[in-house]
C-alpha cells in the first residue's frame, strides 16, 4: 500500500496538461487545452483540459477527472499502479507499505502479469549488458547490426540466454509463481511439471504499452540459416493483444504529433534503424495485417499514415487490405516501396537518414496511384484484369467516408486509367448496393425489404428544416424510387439504408417519406398517381409540383438529355447528389445542435464548441461548393 504522504505527494507533482500530454496532441485555447477525445472515436474536439483546476472533461463522451483517473482509464491501471506510474514520471520514490493479506488478494491479475513482465525485461537487459554470453552472443549480434548504444537503451533490448530455464529460475528465485509466468507467456509448462524458458539464445525486443510498460517480447534467433523460426513472439494474454498494439508507439508518439505524421513499417528492426537515423515518428504492425485497433491507436496521435514497404512486390498485396482500412477510419494514407530487396532497415543503412527522408518526399504515392501503379504493370492489355482494378480501387473509394475526399479521388482514378469519372461512380455505387443488400431481408412473399434505418430515430426533430435539400431528396425518392441502381437494388433502398426520417424536418416533407417508406417496409411501392391524388392538399399540392415539366425540364435534365444520354451517367448523377445532399444535411444538424449547446455559462466548454462548429462549417461550405460544381 502506498503511505497517504506519499500520496500526496504524487498528486501535487501530477500536471494534468503534461501526464495528458503524453498521450493525446493537446492544442493551446483560451485558459485550457483541447485535443480529440481519446477515449472515444472523433474527429472534432471535444476534449478539454484545465490546468488551473487539474482536470479533464470529454463534452463528447462525458469521461473526466484528474491525473490519475486518467491513467487508470486510458491504461486500464488499478489505483496505485496509476500512482506509481505518475510517481515514476515525476521522480517520487514510493516506499510501499506490507501489503495486508487481502490487499495482495486484492492485486489482481493484470496487475502481476504487468509487474513480472516488468521483471523479465530488466532481467534480458541484465543479462546483455552484465554477463559474458550476453556480451560475447547478444551483444556482439547488435554491434554486427550496427545498433547503437543509445537505441539498445531506448528499446530496452536484451538478450535471453541460452538455458532451457535460466529465467525460469532467476523469476521464481524473485518470488514468482510458475502460474504467473506462464500466464504472461513467459514458461511453457510441460504436464510433469518441467518448465521451460519460452526465450531461449535469442536477443529479445520487448513490445510496450502507449504508457511505456513492457506487455510483451519479440525474440530474434541469432543464426541466419537455421530452421527454427526467426521469430519466437509472446503470446496473447491479459495485458498484450497483438491486434491493438503497434511495435516503437511508446518512443514514437511524440514525433508523430510533431510532425503530423506516421511512418508504418513492418519489422521491429525497421523502427530501430530508422530511430537511430533520426526519424522517430515510426512504428511496426509486426508483420501482421493491420488491424482497425492499430490504426485508431495511431490516429489518436496523427491523421497521417505513410506506410513504408519492403521491396517485394509480393507482400504489398496482401497488405492493401491495410490501406481500405485506413481509408475506412478516415484517415489519410500514402504509401512508398522501396527498391527491389531492400527494407527501410537495409535501405536506410545504406543511404543515410537524409537521403532516405528524400526518397520518402519523393516517391510517396496518394493510395489510388499506388494501387493504379502496381497493378497496372502486371495487366497489360487484359480487358478482365482492368476492370477488376477498377472495381478494386472503386471500392477502395466506397470506404472513404468524407464525400468531397471522395468526389476528389473518383475524379483522380478516371484521370488515372483515362475513364469518365460518372461510370467510375456508377461502379461505387453498385458495390455500395451489393454491401447494402447484405443487410436487407427477404420476407415471406420473396419481396425484397429493407431493414428499418437504425440512425437515431428518437432523435429530435429540429425546428428549422433544410427545405432545399431535403425537398430534392424527397423528390428523387418519389419520382426516381423503384429506379434500379445496381442488380436487383432500387434507389428506393439506397435512401432507406442511408436516411432515416428524423432528417427530414418539414412536417410535409417528412410525412411523403414516411408514407413512402411504409409502402417499401411492406414489400410495396406506392401506387401510380397515390401522392398527386393524395387526401392531404399539401402532400398533392408539393408533389403535382415535382411531376410537372417546369422540373423535369430543368437545366440539369437538359444537359444530360443532350450531352450525356447515358442512363448510367444519369444514375451517378442522381446518387452522387443524394450523397451530398445527405451529407449537407447532417452537418447543418449538426451545426444546429452545437450552436443551441452554445448557450451555456461553462466557458471551457463554450470554447470547444465554437471551435467544433468552426469545423462544421467549414465543412458544410466544402460540401455545399462541390454540390454547387454537380448540379
Ligand atoms: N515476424 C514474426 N515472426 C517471424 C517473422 C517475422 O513475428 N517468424 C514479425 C516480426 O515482428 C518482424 C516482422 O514480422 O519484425 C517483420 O519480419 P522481417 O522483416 O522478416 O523481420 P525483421 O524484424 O525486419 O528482421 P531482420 O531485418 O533482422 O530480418
Ligand atoms: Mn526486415
Amino acid at each position: 500500500m502506498i503511505p497517504q504522504d506519499t500520496v500526496n505527494q504524487i498528486l501535487q507533482a501530477a500536471e494534468i496538461s503534461e501526464v495528458v500530454g503524453e498521450f493525446v496532441n493537446l492544442k493551446k485555447r483560451g485558459a485550457n487545452l483541447i485535443a480529440c477525445c481519446p477515449f472515444h472515436n472523433e474527429k472534432t474536439p471535444s476534449f478539454s483540459v484545465s490546468p488551473a483546476k487539474g482536470i479533464y472533461k470529454c463534452f463528447g463522451c462525458g469521461k473526466g477527472g484528474d491525473s490519475v483517473r486518467f491513467i487508470m482509464d486510458l491504461e486500464g491501471f488499478s489505483y496505485p499502479d496509476a500512482l506509481k506510474w505518475l510517481a515514476k514520471k515525476y521522480n517520487i520514490e514510493v516506499k510501499e507499505k506490507e501489503f495486508t493479506d487481502t490487499e495482495l488478494a486484492a492485486q489482481n491479475e493484470r496487475e502481476s502479469l504487468f509487474i513480472v513482465s516488468e521483471f523479465a525485461e530488466k532481467y534480458f537487459r541484465d543479462i546483455l549488458l552484465n554477463t559474458e554470453e550476453g556480451q560475447s552472443i547478444g551483444g556482439s549480434y547488435f554491434r554486427e547490426r550496427g545498433f547503437s548504444q543509445p537505441m539498445l537503451e531506448r528499446f530496452h533490448l536484451g538478450y535471453a540466454p541460452d538455458g532451457r530455464d535460466d529465467f525460469y529460475r532467476a523469476a521464481t528465485g524473485a518470488g514468482f509463481s510458475a502460474e504467473v509466468l506462464d500466464k504472461a507467456g513467459l514458461i511453457s509448462v510441460k504436464d510433469n511439471q518441467v518448465f521451460l524458458d519460452r526465450f531461449r539464445g535469442r536477443v529479445i525486443f520487448p513490445i510496450h504499452n502507449v504508457a511505456g510498460k513492457p506487455i510483451a517480447f519479440g525474440a530474434r534467433i541469432l543464426k541466419t540459416d537455421a530452421r527454427a523460426p526467426k521469430y519466437v513472439n509472446s503470446p496473447e494474454t491479459d495485458i498484450y493483444h497483438k491486434s491493438h498494439i503497434v511495435y516503437g508507439i511508446y518512443q514514437a508518439k511524440n514525433a508523430i504529433r510533431q510532425k503530423e505524421n506516421c511512418f508504418l513499417v513492418e519489422g521491429y528492426t525497421d523502427v530501430i534503424s530508422l530511430h537511430q537515423a533520426g526519424i522517430e515518428n515510426v512504428v511496426a504492425s509486426s508483420g501482421t495485417s493491420l488491424t482497425v485497433e492499430q490504426i485508431r491507436l495511431i490516429g489518436r496521435f496523427t491523421d497521417n499514415i505513410t506506410v513504408l514497404y519492403d521491396g517485394d512486390t509480393a507482400g504489398i498485396k496482401a497488405s492493401l487490405r491495410g490501406i481500405d482500412l485506413i481509408l475506412e477510419e478516415g484517415l489519410n494514407v500514402k504509401a512508398v516501396v522501396f527498391p527491389q530487396g531492400d527494407d527501410p532497415d537495409s535501405f536506410i543503412r545504406k543511404v543515410g537518414g537524409e537521403a532516405f527522408s528524400r526518397y520518402v518526399e519523393q516517391s510517396q504515392k496518394d493510395f489510388i496511384s499506388f494501387k493504379t501503379e502496381i497493378s497496372l504493370a502486371d495487366i497489360g492489355n487484359d480487358a478482365v484484369k482492368k476492370a477488376e482494378l477498377i472495381e478494386s480501387l472503386v471500392l477502395s473509394i466506397t470506404k472513404v467516408p468524407n464525400p468531397v475526399k471522395r468526389q476528389i479521388f473518383y475524379q483522380e482514378v478516371g484521370r488515372l486509367l483515362n475513364m469518365d469519372e460518372h461510370i467510375l461512380i456508377t461502379e461505387g455505387n453498385k458495390l455500395l448496393g451489393v454491401q447494402a443488400r447484405s443487410t436487407v431481408q427477404k420476407n415471406d412473399g420473396g419481396k425484397v425489404t429493407p431493414l428499418p434505418p437504425q440512425r437515431n430515430l428518437e432523435m429530435e426533430v429540429l425546428s428549422k428544416a433544410d427545405t432545399p435539400q431535403e425537398e430534392a431528396l424527397v423528390k428523387d425518392l418519389v419520382l426516381f424510387g423503384q429506379t434500379q441502381i445496381g442488380e436487383d437494388y432500387p434507389l428506393a433502398n439506397y435512401i432507406f439504408n442511408e436516411t432515416g426520417p428524423e432528417m427530414i424536418a418539414d412536417p410535409v416533407l417528412q410525412a411523403i417519406y414516411k408514407q413512402y417508406r411504409e409502402f417499401w417496409s411492406r414489400g410495396e411501392a406506392p401506387p401510380d398517381r397515390y401522392f398527386v391524388s393524395h387526401p392531404d392538399p399539401r402532400i398533392q399540392e408539393v408533389v403535382i409540383d415535382w411531376e410537372s415539366p417546369k422540373h423535369t425540364l430543368s437545366r440539369h435534365w437538359k444537359k444530360y438529355e443532350i450531352f450525356v444520354p447515358d442512363y448510367q451517367d444519369f444514375l451517378a448523377e442522381i446518387i452522387t447528389r443524394i450523397n451530398f445532399r445527405i451529407a449537407l444535411i447532417r452537418v447543418r444538424k449538426e451545426i444546429l445542435e452545437i450552436i443551441e449547446q452554445l448557450d451555456t455559462e461553462d466557458e471551457d466548454r463554450e470554447i470547444i464548441l465554437q471551435e467544433a462548429l468552426d469545423k462544421k462549417n467549414r465543412e458544410k461550405k466544402e460540401i455545399a461548393e462541390f454540390l454547387g460544381s454537380v448540379l
